[in-house]
C-alpha cells in the first residue's frame, strides 16, 4: 500500500495563522474540523450536494468537503466561528435566532457562511440563474434567495425561515449601505 504524503502549508483561519503538515488527499474540511478542532463546518454528504461544509474561502464559498487543503496553501478561510466579531453575532446570525430559521441546526453554520458569501456576490452585482435583467441593481427578493441558497440544503425543511432572515440581513445590509 503506497504511503500517505504529507505538505506543508499555511492557512488564516478565522485571522489566526497556521502552518499544518497535512496528508495531500485531505480536505479543507477535514483539516479544519480534525487538525484545527474547529467542529462548526459539518459533514452531512463529503460529496458537494448538502452544503453543510461551505465555508469562505479566500473572500468566496465554497464547499470544503471538495476544497483539497494542499491545493490552499496560503488561504484565508472563515468558518462559522468567525462569523460573530468581538463577541457580537453578525446581523445575518441574529436574522437566524429572530426568524427561528433551523430546527436541528447541523445544515446551519453552512447555510450561515454560504448566505454571508452571497450576499456580497449581490451586492459586488453578480446574477443568478433567475435574474432577469443583468443590467439592473440585484434585488433579493425570494426567488433569488432561494436559487441562490440552493446548493445549501436543510433536512428539516427550515427554508422558510431561512429565506426570511436572509431577506432581512439583505434589507438591513442595504439600509445602513454596508
Ligand atoms: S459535506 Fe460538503 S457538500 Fe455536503
Ligand atoms: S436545521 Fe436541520 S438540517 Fe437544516
Amino acid at each position: 500500500m503506497d504511503m500517505p504524503i504529507y505538505a506543508e502549508i499555511t492557512l488564516v483561519v478565522n485571522g489566526t495563522g497556521h502552518r499544518l503538515s497535512v496528508d495531500t488527499r485531505a480536505s479543507l474540511l477535514d483539516v479544519l474540523r480534525e487538525d484545527l478542532g474547529l467542529t462548526g463546518s459539518k459533514k452531512g454528504c463529503d460529496h458537494g450536494q448538502c452544503g453543510a461544509c461551505t465555508v469562505l474561502l479566500d473572500g468566496r464559498r465554497a464547499n470544503g468537503c471538495l476544497a483539497l487543503a494542499v491545493a490552499h496553501d496560503g488561504a484565508e478561510v472563515v468558518t462559522v466561528e468567525g462569523l460573530a466579531k468581538d463577541g457580537r453575532l453578525s446581523p445575518l446570525q441574529e436574522a437566524f435566532i429572530e426568524h427561528d430559521a433551523f430546527q436541528c441546526g447541523y445544515c446551519t453554520p453552512g447555510q450561515l457562511c454560504s448566505a454571508t458569501g452571497m450576499l456580497d456576490e449581490a451586492e459586488q452585482g453578480w446574477p443568478s440563474a433567475v435574474t432577469g435583467d443583468l443590467g439592473a441593481d440585484t434585488v433579493l427578493d425570494d426567488e433569488e434567495i432561494r436559487e441562490r441558497m440552493s446548493g445549501n440544503l436543510c433536512r428539516c425543511g427550515a427554508y422558510a425561515g431561512i429565506v426570511a432572515a436572509v431577506r432581512q440581513a439583505a434589507q438591513r445590509r442595504e439600509a445602513a449601505g454596508t
